[in-house]
């Protein structure tokens, strides 16, 4: 019998051995304590992601919304299905299209140069505090719009949202008042942007833009509400994923010895390491409509989790699934989701690694990881590094 529950600490400990046998065993497992679904195998992950219709966002996606309800559900663009996501999505669009972002290379680069060289000269360098959170709040700042002097604010939120109590084991009062708290200092950074009209590529004038062209009046609230997203999406999946990757190239030396022969398979790297060991195990939806899964009746209301980190491993898709393989090159991932709610960030995240990465191993091609010093967060639906302490070794 399997007995799986995400917030089980058994479960947190090692989640993979209990995908695989739900994957052969039970593909759709129903949690009652939660009313939800459980989904395991790649091809349905795949299917309700891009179905919205039977797999509704509207009562939310994180699992503090959908299994635990202890988290509010707002409009904004991850909790809402089409129309209404058409017209949020294509607000900020044109922000994140690939030409779009590829115009951020230099200042990415500038600033993943800036904090390498100053790490080097540090006598205790922490990749995640010295250089994967800084360095993603830096260009999801950029992104957005935010001014320099409030990135320290936005490390706080982030950390604060994400912080989890090990003891409740999901999301904490601190972390919904550090929502709030960056819902209203979305509206604040859209009612500044009103007294000082700008013409920078950002999300703060495209929501602006939005307004203008349609003649839909947002209300600063209500465009706070979008800012406050992307603050929180932005950066900190970003960090965890760079930091995932250069784990892993120190776990497994061969793997990095080909990115440093050949960087222009930094990028498949950086989607095997999301693919391998992605960090966000699962994101939710709720049925909508009555549906049939191997042989399971899921009713309305019910939830559904979308199990990215076990669909990665599927046997069914992917060859040796258990195997790292930076040259794997396969034609899908769960990483970033799939049809319309597929990460709005995508470029931005591709765009950080490769940069990050060219620099790192141009520099430090011998970095070295000190595994014992390391830390994890691990949670019901993130996993990774919040600590991981690397030593800088030029060749
Ligand atoms: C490696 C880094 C990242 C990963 C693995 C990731 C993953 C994801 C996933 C799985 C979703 C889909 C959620 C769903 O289907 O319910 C998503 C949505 C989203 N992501 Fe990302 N993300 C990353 C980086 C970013 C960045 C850098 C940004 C912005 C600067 C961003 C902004 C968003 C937004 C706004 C959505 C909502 C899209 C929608 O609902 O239409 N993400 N992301």
């Amino acid at each position: 019998m399997i007995d799986y529950d995400p917030y089980a600490e058994d479960v947190m400990a090692d989640p993979h051995s209990f995908y695989r046998r739900m994957r052969a065993e039970t593909p759709a497992y129903y949690v009652e304590k939660y009313n939800a679904w459980a989904l395991t195998r790649f091809d349905d992950v795949w299917m309700a992601s891009g179905d919205p219709a039977r797999f509704s966002s509207t009562s939310g996606t994180l699992p503090a919304q959908v299994l635990t309800k202890e988290q509010p559900v707002i409009p904004i663009l991850n909790y809402v299905d089409p129309p209404q996501h058409t017209e949020l999505r294509g607000i900020f669009n044109t922000r994140f299209t690939p030409r779009a972002v590829n115009a951020m290379e230099q200042s990415t680069r500038n600033a993943a140069v800036e904090l390498l060289e100053r790490g080097a000269a540090q006598a205790n360098f922490d990749f995640v505090d010295d250089f994967a959170m800084p360095f993603s709040t830096r260009v999801a700042a950029e992104v957005i719009g935010v001014p320099s002097s409030d990135m320290p604010s936005m490390l706080s939120w982030m950390q604060r949202f994400f912080g989890h109590d090990p003891d409740a084991g999901s999301m904490t009062p601190d972390g919904i008042a550090a929502l709030e708290e960056v819902n209203r200092y979305g509206a604040e950074l859209t009612r500044e942007r009103r007294r000082h009209p700008t013409d920078e590529p950002d999300a703060i004038n495209a929501l602006l833009h939005h307004e203008k062209s349609t003649g839909r009046a947002m209300g600063d609230e209500e465009a706070g509400m979008h800012l406050g997203m992307l603050v929180i999406a932005g950066a900190e999946t970003s960090a965890k994923a760079l930091t995932l990757l250069v784990s892993l190239l120190a776990r497994y030396p061969d793997e990095r010895s080909r990115l440093l022969s050949d960087p222009g398979l930094i990028e498949d790297g950086f989607h095997e390491a999301l693919r391998y060991d992605n960090p966000t195990q699962f994101l939710c939806r709720t049925v909508a409509q009555p549906t049939e899964l191997h042989g399971m009746k899921l009713s309305p209301g019910q939830g559904v989790m979308l199990l990215y980190a076990s669909g990665n491993r599927d046997e069914r898709e992917f060859e040796r699934p258990e195997v790292f393989d930076v040259t794997r090159r396969p034609a899908r991932i769960l990483s970033f989701s799939v049809g319309r709610h597929l990460c709005l960030g995508i470029h931005v995240a591709r765009l950080e690694a490769r940069v990050a990465l060219e620099e790192l191993l141009a520099r430090f091609p011998d970095y070295h990881v000190d595994f014992g010093g390391a830390e994890t967060i691990r949670t019901e639906f993130i996993q990774g590094y919040t600590h991981l302490p690397v030593e800088l070794v030029s060749s």
